[in-house]
């Protein structure tokens, strides 16, 4: 089985010592940083956007997993990539021609990614389960952080990890986010997940790199 990773979700850092936590991180044993922008159509919220991204990728270490809750992504993908993108994460709700911005994050040099949120199902992910890196399952419904985790995404990873297999996709990555936590990181992992997505269980804890270090000895 392929190493879990662990991917702090920087929405729940400290934005007015971000410098500080991208170092903490670097030091860590996580190997992604998960990057969460919002527009506040898309979800109920705003974020922020490329030169938070940039000054992140100055500082840091670690490869860059950019979460696009956006409408109509594929407006912005050049940025995101010049930004320090290694991994574009697009939303299946967000986007009409799904297919073709796919190809268009490939032809940029970047791993792509679809999400799908609580309410939408595995099955939607059949035409382009194929041609995708990653698919991350949203455990909460999208915009904040420090929600409760969703229990049904346990079987949606299975059925994300066995609709994978049957379309011979057994190198795709299944990212859970959304209220992970060594509470359902046991059970997501036995399900198929090896990206977990963690913000307030990392941040909000008193020994942030042993909560991480924990996490990914899960994952043994
Ligand atoms: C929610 C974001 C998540 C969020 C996770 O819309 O996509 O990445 O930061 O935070 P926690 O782990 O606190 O639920
Ligand atoms: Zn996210």
């Amino acid at each position: 089985m392929e190493k879990l990773i662990i991917a702090p979700s920087i929405l729940s850092a400290d934005f007015a010592n971000l410098g500080t936590d991208i170092l903490m991180l670097n030091e860590s044993e996580a190997q992604w940083i998960h990057i969460d922008v919002m527009d506040g159509m898309f979800v109920p919220n705003i974020s922020f956007g490329f030169p938070v991204i940039e000054a992140i990728q100055k500082l840091s270490k670690k490869f860059l997993d950019v979460h696009l809750m956006i409408e109509k992504p594929e407006r912005y993908l050049t940025q995101f990539k010049n930004a320090g993108a290694n991994l574009i994460t697009i939303h299946y709700e967000a986007c009409t021609h799904i297919h073709r911005t796919i190809q268009e994050i490939k032809l940029l040099g970047c791993q792509v990614g679809i999400a799908i949120n609580p309410g939408t199902p595995v099955a939607a992910l059949n035409e382009i389960i194929g041609i995708v890196d990653l698919v991350l399952i949203m455990s909460v419904n999208p915009g904040f952080g420090g929600q409760e985790f969703i229990p049904h995404s346990i079987q949606k990873t299975k059925d994300v990890k066995s609709l994978a297999n049957q379309c011979g996709n057994f190198r795709l990555k299944i990212e859970i986010d959304g209220g992970v936590s060594n509470l359902n990181a046991k059970d997501l992992i036995s399900a198929g997940a090896n990206v977990l997505v963690a913000g307030n269980f990392i941040f909000k804890s008193k020994n942030q790199k042993s909560t991480i270090s924990d996490l990914l000895k899960l994952g043994e």
